[in-house]
């Protein structure tokens, strides 16, 4: 889109918001409060990005946000379809919501994401669930403003689904859940067509955001106190191949790398197939990239990745990941398995597990299959029994674990760097951190540090977390026995 046309998509969406805030200032003289707004995340990274976007086009127009549905005067719940038990959530948290929506008439109930993609879905929402007010899909986010102010004028459920769109809409008012890290969307949708998987028909062909925009908008979070950003695309590594002016991931990344104040890079999702050398370059001599790579695996037989469309073998998925280790030693791998495709053996299960074996991944997400309609794969004749992938499941379930602790422990003693997310839940008077490696470590601090990046001693291991305790600089690295740990942790 050029910048003419943005500005006049902006400007638009902007007085809608207008709009909205006159219904807001009624909704305030009539009740002596703001409204209450609140929005339900089902999804991955992007569907919480783009919850972000939504909340932010809600708190300009004077709602108020609250994680209490039940005190809510609007709820928008951004869903999810990748696996069928997202939707079986949705569709049970809406039977809630009606039953609060018959003690409350003024509510608004409005759902959007990846789910309302789907014909079926919408056929069925406007059947059995009359009681919603508004429902959109992925491609007409941009008008969230628009379709909020048409909501809040009439009684009639309005459904709006775009079949697709070729539009990024820039600087859009945006919410972040966290004050210190962000996600960045660097491009949308996706071109693989893995045959399992709905994300291509619910989001689209890959687009790429222009690198100006995504370096100005991670310029402008620094400037508002991030310190971490995750760059989000559903395969990072094919970034910018479209483009007017073709640009690849690793060089956008040593753009994202220059600026100043930015400590910590991310990203996330890294396709096998597409991950070049170039970037593992660019990860080994970068100090702000996280050493820590999600490369989903998904199975381990060649059968298998075959039929998935994957496009790589186990053996260059174990060529891959020995590359990485040799260059960046210390990284952190962690990947997703699919257990159940159509036609998997439980001999195609010990090939994962074999995979699982050798990489020793630091984290796994472990998938039952789950088919959906319209990919090639919910059409394939031989899926497999129910019993027959729970045991597969099982087993590569404990092995994930066993390899994930082994991990762990090897950490266990050092000193790293963790930034603060959040005061514990359990006890106060500790925190979480994150470890670039991504893993979390629990210790005692002010809360004041949320935010702020410490040092901290792993003194134990608990599996997928740590125990341990902040290095108090001024004292502790008088003391040699700590000073030299620290000196080994940057040695190595
Ligand atoms: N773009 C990312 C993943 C997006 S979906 C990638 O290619 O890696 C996140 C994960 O959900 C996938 O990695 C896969 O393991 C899982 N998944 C996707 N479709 C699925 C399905 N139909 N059944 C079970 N798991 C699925
Ligand atoms: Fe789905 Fe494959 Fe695209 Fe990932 S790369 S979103 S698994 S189609
Ligand atoms: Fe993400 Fe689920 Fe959509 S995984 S892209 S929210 S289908």
């Amino acid at each position: 889109m050029s910048k003419k046309e943005n500005k006049i998509e902006r400007e638009r969406q902007e007085a809608y918001i207008e709009k909205c805030r006159d219904y807001v200032s009624a909704f305030q003289s009539a009740h002596g409060r703001a409204p209450q707004a609140s929005v339900v995340t089902f999804g991955c990274q992007m569907n919480a990005r783009d919850s972000e976007k939504l909340s932010g086009i809600l708190v300009q127009a004077g709602y108020e946000l609250t994680d209490a549905e039940e005190a809510a005067d609007f709820v928008l719940y951004n869903t999810c379809t990748v696996r069928d038990n997202a939707n079986q959530r949705v569709y049970g948290r809406l039977g809630y919501l009606n039953s609060l929506k018959k003690k409350k008439p003024h509510l608004k109930i409005a759902l959007c994401g990846c789910m309302m993609q789907e014909q079926s879905v919408i056929e069925k929402i406007r059947k059995s669930y009359r009681f919603v007010d508004l429902v959109f899909g992925t491609h007409n986010i941009f008008r969230f403003a628009e379709l909020l102010s048409r909501m809040l004028a009439s009684n009639d459920m309005i459904v709006d689904i775009w079949e697709e769109t070729d539009k990024i809409v820039e600087n859009l008012p945006v919410k972040r859940k966290y004050s210190y890290k962000s996600g960045v969307n660097i491009m949308f949708g996706c071109n693989n067509f893995c045959s399992y998987c709905i994300v291509p028909y619910v989001r689209g062909r890959e687009r790429s955001r222009e690198p100006k925009d995504i370096l100005r908008e991670i310029e402008a979070l620094v400037e508002d106190g991030v310190s971490e950003v995750m760059l989000l695309g559903q395969n990072v590594n094919s970034y910018g191949k479209n483009l007017e002016n073709p640009i690849s991931f690793a060089q956008l990344l040593q753009e994202v790398e220059k600026i100043e104040g930015l400590r910590r890079i991310r990203f996330m999702t890294s396709h096998p197939k597409d991950l070049s050398d170039e970037l593992i370059d660019v990860m080994r001599r970068s100090t702000k990239i996280c050493r820590h790579l999600h490369l989903p695996l998904q199975a381990g037989s060649d059968r298998i990745l075959e039929a998935m469309n994957r496009r790589y073998t186990k053996e260059q998925y174990l060529a891959l990941v020995k590359k990485l280790k040799t260059a960046i030693p210390d990284i952190a791998i962690t990947t997703d398995l699919i257990v159940g495709f159509p036609g998997e053996t439980p001999e195609d299960v010990e090939e994962t597990i074999d995979v699982v074996r050798k990489v020793q991944f630091d984290n796994a997400f472990t998938f039952i299959y789950s088919p959906r309609t319209g990919t090639p794969a919910a059409a394939m004749e031989n899926q497999v029994p129910e019993k027959t992938v729970h045991e597969g499941f099982d087993k590569l379930l404990s092995v994930v674990q066993e390899t994930a602790k082994e991990r762990a422990a090897l950490l266990q003693g050092k000193v790293m760097e963790a930034l603060v997310e959040e005061v514990n839940e359990q006890d106060p008077a500790f925190v979480t951190g994150r470890l670039g490696n991504n893993m979390l470590v629990h210790f005692k601090a002010d809360r004041r540090l949320v935010g702020k990046f410490v040092m901290v001693v792993l003194d134990t291991c608990h599996g997928f977390y740590y125990t341990g305790r902040m290095v108090d600089w001024l004292s502790e690295t008088r003391h040699t026995r700590l000073g030299k740990m620290v000196d080994n942790q940057w040695l190595n």
